[in-house]
């Protein structure tokens, strides 16, 4: 039967461009499930848009020098066509900046207010007094009070994905200056989720139980059974949508105010444009509302954004909040500012016209029901021995056969064997296997399900081998070509939820287009026929759907993710501060002259100490070295070096040490000698 559904996908901060763990944790989900209701029949509306206000945004743009509306601006446009790139099947992909956003984000902030929603509060704030600001939400970071971690923002705690108030931080810190933040008085709408807190049980605790996935009911269950306190649904910041009432000069509402109405105003502005009714989607208990998040998202959708809705009056409740775990990506968290990602422009650039390979590569390895792993070596063998070699492979044989044997005439079969049979009633049943498993949002199940169809047609050309019967028994191979005709037909369907540009190139090597309708999800399993007789697919050679990944290929990506951990390395480096001043006196004491190191042996016993003998030009002395963890003595021996001649002997194992050489560290924390270009000075010269 056909329902309506609102679909959503979390909208993307808008302060970088979008990487594989984004894609695999919402997007491609989300558009597998939104791809799979159109197809069998439903009203969908698929609903997205570029979240830009919050305090990364304007973040970036201060240490970039321009807007923060220049920061959404570029990302936005980048964000979206991404998105397009990837066969991201939205309805409406909008952005908060947006007029219709604007307006219904402060309307409901209007309503709230008027049926006495809010508290209004003045409470004690933290405050920057160095920025003259205060500091909320990403601008403070602190030890979580509920897990420890200690990098926790003003508002939600990355680490264990509560949320709470800045003030509850332990030991908080300005991310602007580092200070030390003090209490300062400024008023704020506080949203009362105790006051939810009975509705929010009945609805989740007792109604939800059992279909919402454990990792999301748990986490909810654990924050109600915690106790819900009254949330700031305000910020004194100066990005993002003015508070509309008396009071609220100044003030912004909270980013995770206003980015989930954003949902609804992607709606209305779509339906306005579509010619649809808006409150269709949002307010008629027949539809289904359906979130796609990331796990860090859960508290918002399932506790925050609900307790608004229910607090508003009119609208419907979520049905499901599909949370996915998070990916990472060769052992390592995914992290933007750290460059360890997979960057989707990137990607695409290394990798053009592959958009299916990837989508499927974190389908088959989705982070479901816990967080995964993201290799190129994956990725590898996803494309080389599943798609290339068995869902490529078995498409290419039925398009070369069937050309080369019929002229690309489906053939009249013969008399079906029970063989033939058996494979055309497994074929029948794989709709609602695959169907099952994404109404289940089991998405990595139902990609292995679409594999095994296509295994199932390799199996039966292995098995029946057209290619040997032709020469014996033409009768025989028209009707296994027929066959498997068929089952690549039902493949150029049921692909495309999960490999729609894939689905598309199929559809038109089997020239489904000259069809007399177009095959649905559900002819897969009605129809004994797809494909008939006297049809005939796309003459000429047929265009591979899949091509081998090599291995060059794969290593060019990990070494461009060993660069980017050097970088990163090397960026962090801490640039130890400036010590006490010194007079010039005190620098003139130093004598620094040029050396050369003549004779090194380990010292025995230590793994550290090497023992060298230096002609310092004034006279051949030994100084213990502690650098035999980089050097061996054979690399050190003829090296030019810096030596400091008149620091006070000291003993080192019972080896007096006569001075010592300068060191300092490259980018990979080796040590390097100070060794000034110094061909063609002699030893002894004074360093000044
Ligand atoms: N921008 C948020 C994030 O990337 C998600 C916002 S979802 C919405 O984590 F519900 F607020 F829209
Ligand atoms: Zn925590």
């Amino acid at each position: 039967m056909s329902k309506r559904y609102t679909i959503t996908a979390a909208l993307p901060y808008t302060n970088g461009p979008i990487h594989i763990g984004h894609l695999a944790g919402v997007y491609v989900p989300a558009d597998i499930y939104s791809r799979y209701l159109r197809l069998t029949g439903n009203d969908v509306a698929f609903i997205c848009g570029s979240d830009e206000h919050g305090v990364p945004i304007t973040i970036k743009a201060k240490k970039e020098g321009v807007t923060p509306q220049d920061i959404v601006d570029k990302y936005h446009a980048i964000i979206k066509t991404s998105f397009e790139d990837f066969g991201i099947s939205f309805d409406n992909y909008s952005r908060t900046s947006a007029k219709i956003h604007h307006d219904t984000a402060s309307e409901f902030f209007k309503t709230l207010y008027d049926k006495n929603e809010f508290v209004e509060e003045v409470s004690e704030q933290l405050y920057d007094e160095e920025a003259n600001q205060f500091l909320a939400d990403r601008f403070v970071i602190g030890t979580c009070p509920k897990c420890g971690f200690e990098e926790a923002y003003g508002d939600q705690c990355e680490n264990c994905g509560t949320s709470h108030n800045a003030t509850d931080l332990i030991n908080p810190k300005s991310a602007i200056t580092g200070n030390t933040p003090t209490l300062k008085e400024t008023k704020h709408w506080f949203l009362p989720l105790n006051k939810h807190e009975e509705f929010l049980r009945e609805w989740i605790l007792k109604g939800h139980k059992k279909d919402w996935k454990p990792n999301v009911y748990g986490q909810v269950k654990s924050w109600i059974d915690d106790g819900l306190r009254p949330r700031a649904v305000t910020r004194d910041l100066d990005w993002g949508i003015p508070v509309p009432v008396e009071g609220g000069e100044g003030k912004v509402l909270y980013v995770w105010f206003d980015a989930p109405i954003g949902y609804i105003s992607a709606t209305k502005e779509w339906a306005s444009r579509v010619g649809k009714n808006w409150e269709d989607y949002w307010k008629d208990e027949d539809t289904k509302l359906v979130h796609f998040i990331g796990k860090d998202n859960i508290v918002f959708h399932c506790i925050i954004f609900p307790s608004m809705l229910k607090a508003e009056g009119s609208y419907i409740l979520p049905e499901n909040v599909p949370a996915n775990e998070f990916l990472n990506l060769e052992g390592n968290k995914l992290s933007t500012s750290k460059n360890w990602a997979v960057w989707l422009p990137e990607y695409l650039e290394d990798f053009p016209n592959q958009q299916d390979v990837l989508r499927y590569a974190l389908t088959a390895n989705a982070p479901e029901t816990k967080d995964n792993d993201f290799t190129w070596k994956d990725f590898q063998a996803r494309n080389n021995n599943e798609l290339v070699a068995i869902f490529g492979n078995f498409i290419n044989r039925v398009a070369v056969l069937t050309n080369k044997y019929y002229n690309g005439e489906i053939p009249q079969p013969g008399e079906f064997k029970a063989i033939d049979e058996e494979t055309l009633a497994a074929v029948k049943a794989y709709p609602a296997v695959i169907a099952s498993s994404i109404e289940r949002y089991r998405f990595r199940e139902g990609s292995q399900e679409l594999m095994n169809l296509a295994r199932l047609g390799n199996k039966y050309l292995a098995d029946e081998e057209p290619w040997k019967t032709i020469k014996t028994d033409e009768e025989r191979t028209k009707t296994v070509m027929f066959v498997a005709l068929q089952i690549a037909s039902a493949l150029a369907v049921l692909s495309e939820p999960f490999l729609p540009f894939t689905s598309n190139k199929l559809k038109s090597i089997l020239n489904h287009s000259e069809l007399d309708s177009e095959l649905t999800w559900e002819d897969i399993s009605t129809k004994d026929v797809l494909l008939p007789a006297g049809h005939s697919i796309q003459s000429g050679k047929p265009e591979l759907l899949f091509s081998k990944i090599e291995d060059e290929t794969i290593q060019k990506q990990l070494d461009k993710l060993e660069a980017s951990k050097k970088a990163n390395e090397a960026a962090n480096k801490k640039v130890e501060p400036q010590k006490e001043e010194i007079t010039f006196d005190d620098f003139t004491k130093l004598d620094l002259r040029v050396g050369t190191i003549l004779e090194a042996e380990k010292m025995p016993k230590t793994k550290k100490l090497l023992v060298l003998k230096v002609d310092t030009g004034i006279d051949t002395r030994t100084i213990v070295s502690g650098i035999a963890e980089s050097f061996s003595p054979e690399d050190v021996i003829g090296k030019r070096v810096t030596v400091l001649v008149n620091l006070a002997p000291r003993k080192l194992r019972g080896v007096e040490s006569q001075g010592m050489i300068l060191m300092t560290e490259d980018e990979s924390g080796n040590l390097v000698f100070v060794n000034p270009n110094i061909d063609g000075v002699s030893n002894g010269l004074k360093i000044s």
